[in-house]
């Protein structure tokens, strides 16, 4: 049998340990060979494809990144789109897929299979929000990178007695934010999920000060205010329709600044989250995913994705994840009500 890998979306610590672990496994136990798409949906939109093999996937296991590249391409928004996938895979003689990717790449796998590709999805993102699964890999890295930034820039803060702001990654759900300014010590965490009052962040941020603490606000870069709009970069949008975020924790310390009279600055840790090593976990659990959804390609059981379920690896349908974001729940968030302000 000949599986084609590809990863999708924005990089992610862990993808090339999942591509590692899959090529391993399905080589020296199921004696598949592979290839790989290059860039995502792209490379099989436009038939980029490039050996795999097991030399090709030594040493890779502890770099970020992904060895195949990735883009945002979505085939379905392309004239034909469907159909020019269909016929890569076909002129590569590629039986199945590995397709490693969140919600939006997952989800175009979905439809994939619907018409009839056979294929396996392993999820992915340091956002954490795929539906369907405790955990996705990349995250723990990403919380890991946010926490180091905020125990640094705590000193920092408390130097020059002024408040700072964070702003993390998570376009929809606040789970970065969440378990990294829980770690961190933060004083306030807004997160997509639960509107802010940016009066009620004033008075946190107020609170601090008057004890002689300089505030840390830890920001999701999709948390709104109540009263307003969420702040966007511009209003381009990719092919699943995203617009570029980020602008929030600039318009948070501004907001402060003017209402509380401190000073106040915005860090925006950005791809910084994204880039380099995995953390151990991450290792772990890719490699797991890679492992398993091979086994799941060798059992034709195609249409599913690989999940963590507590210790477990499962298999999850790709139409249960289709369309929904794990989000943090509201009771949760209030479980950490006590060290705000
Ligand atoms: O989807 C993961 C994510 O990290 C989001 O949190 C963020 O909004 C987005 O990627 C940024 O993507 P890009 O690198 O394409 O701007």
């Amino acid at each position: 049998m000949r599986v084609g890998v590809l990863t999708g979306g924005g990089d992610c610590p862990g993808l090339n340990a999942v591509i590692r672990s899959v090529v391993r496994k399905g080589v020296q136990e199921y004696a598949f060979d592979f290839v790989g798409l290059r860039d995502g949906w792209l490379g099989a939109l436009q038939g980029k494809v490039v050996p795999l093999d097991v030399p090709s996937v030594r040493g890779i296991l502890p770099r970020g990144g992904t060895i195949l590249g990735s883009s945002r391409t979505n085939p379905t928004k392309h004239e034909d789109g469907v159909r020019r996938v269909q016929n890569t895979l076909a002129a590569h003689n590629v039986d199945a897929l590995v397709v490693i990717g969140g919600e939006d790449t997952l989800g175009v796998a979905a439809e994939l299979s619907r018409q009839g590709t056979k294929l396996v999805g392993v999820p992915k993102t340091i956002d954490n929000d795929v539906y369907g699964t405790d955990c996705t890999f990349g995250f723990d890295t990403a919380v890991g990178i946010a926490t180091e930034a905020i125990d640094r820039l705590h000193t920092t803060a408390e130097s020059h007695m002024r408040a700072l702001v964070v702003e993390v990654m998570g376009r929809h759900a606040g789970w970065i934010a969440l378990h990294a300014g829980v770690a961190g010590g933060a004083n306030a965490i807004l997160i997509p999920e639960q509107p802010f009052d940016i009066d009620q962040v004033c008075e946190w941020v107020e609170s601090r000060f008057k004890i002689n603490y300089a505030p840390i606000v830890v920001v999701a870069e999709g948390a709104v205010p109540r009263e307003g709009q969420m702040v966007l970069k511009d209003r381009e949008v990719d092919e699943f329709g995203h617009v570029r975020l980020s602008g929030i924790g600039e318009w948070l310390a501004r907001e402060i600044a003017e209402r509380t009279g401190e000073d106040a600055r915005t860090t925006v840790l950005g791809h910084i989250q994204r880039g380099g090593t995995p953390s151990a976990y991450d290792r772990w659990l890719a490699t797991r995913f890679g492992l398993h959804a091979v086994d799941a390609v060798k059992d034709g059981d195609f249409g599913v994705m690989v999940a963590l379920r507590g210790t477990e690896i499962i298999r999850v349908p790709l139409a249960d994840a289709e369309g929904r974001t794990k989000t943090v729940d509201p009771s949760l968030y209030d479980e950490f009500d006590v060290f705000f302000g």
